[in-house]
């Protein structure tokens, strides 16, 4: 049976990478589904793919540090299809580097759509979510906002923001029936790997080493990480809240033994 059947969810960053696979996937589900990113073709393109299987979604372009072209957005989705019960907080960008060699506009450019733009959509969709008495959040955080990870400071302070504003959002809305959980990927193939492995001086050598940095082994699939917001979205995770889910294959909770030479 469709998990999502009735439902209408939001999804930012929708148009590449794991938002489009979390946009198809809640569609599949039976979902209507609101694509937001920032260009209007690149959300239309995932819509069309969409409809194509016979699902409902429209296409919505915001950049979501802009406050009114959030609450456009929001607004136009609720015209469409009605309260919005399934929100899903994905868009974000990676500057990389250690804090020393960043610039500031790194800084205010990461916070501005992986924190601003994170608040703004939930502030957005949060009332209609109070009207209905229902609602899921899931924040995309990742595992840098729990482990030390080399070259990507600014971006995991945002994430473990994320999973901070994930608890505290939880424990303010759980008596509304509003469920807040964040999900934490480790490495996942995406075109954001791909930017990222481009920009090293050996990108097969780096790839390699994200493989062997999971137990499992490899990097994570898009499917695998949106299995698991088609759980937190649907009434199967009715009793889950305040909740992080690591989808890392292991990263997150791997020791070290010393090695004899
Ligand atoms: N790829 C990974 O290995 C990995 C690992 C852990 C967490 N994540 C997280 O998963 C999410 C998706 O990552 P991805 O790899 O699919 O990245 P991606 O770059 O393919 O997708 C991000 C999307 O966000 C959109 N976006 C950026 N700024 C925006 C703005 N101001 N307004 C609206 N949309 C905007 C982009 O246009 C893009 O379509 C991100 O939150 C990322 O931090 C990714």
């Amino acid at each position: 049976m469709a998990q999502l059947k009735d439902k209408v969810a939001l999804v930012t960053g929708a148009a590449s990478g794991i938002g489009r696979g979390i946009a198809l996937k809640f569609a599949q589900e039976g979902a209507k589904v609101g694509v937001l990113d920032l260009g209007l073709e690149p959300c239309q393109k995932v819509v069309d793919e969409i409809k194509q299987t016979g699902a409902e979604a429209v296409a919505l372009a915001a950049d979501i540090r802009q406050e009114s072209a959030v609450t456009k957005a929001v607004n136009n989705l609720r015209e469409q299809f009605g309260l919005i019960s399934v929100l899903v907080n994905n868009a974000a960008i990676m500057p990389t580097g250690a804090v020393h060699e960043t610039s500031l506009e790194d800084f205010e450019n990461c916070i501005g759509v992986n924190l601003r733009g994170t608040y703004l959509v939930s502030k957005a969709v949060i009332p209609q979510m109070l009207e209905a008495k229902k609602g899921s959040i899931i924040h995309m955080a990742s595992g840098t906002g729990i482990l030390g990870l080399p070259g990507l400071a600014i971006y995991s302070a945002t994430k473990g923001a994320l999973i901070a504003l994930t608890r505290a959002m939880s424990t303010d809305y759980a008596r509304q029936g509003i469920r807040v959980n964040s999900v934490s990927p480790g490495t996942i193939d995406t075109p954001m790997l791909a930017k990222f492995l481009n920009e090293q001086s050996q990108p097969d050598y780096y790839r390699k080493l994200f493989d062997e940095m999971h137990p499992l082994g490899r990097v994570g699939r898009i499917d695998e990480v949106a299995n698991v917001f088609v759980f937190l979205a649907s009434d199967q995770a009715s009793f889950v809240t305040g909740a992080n889910y690591t989808v890392d294959g292991g990263l997150t909770v791997k020791g070290e033994q010393p090695q004899d030479d």
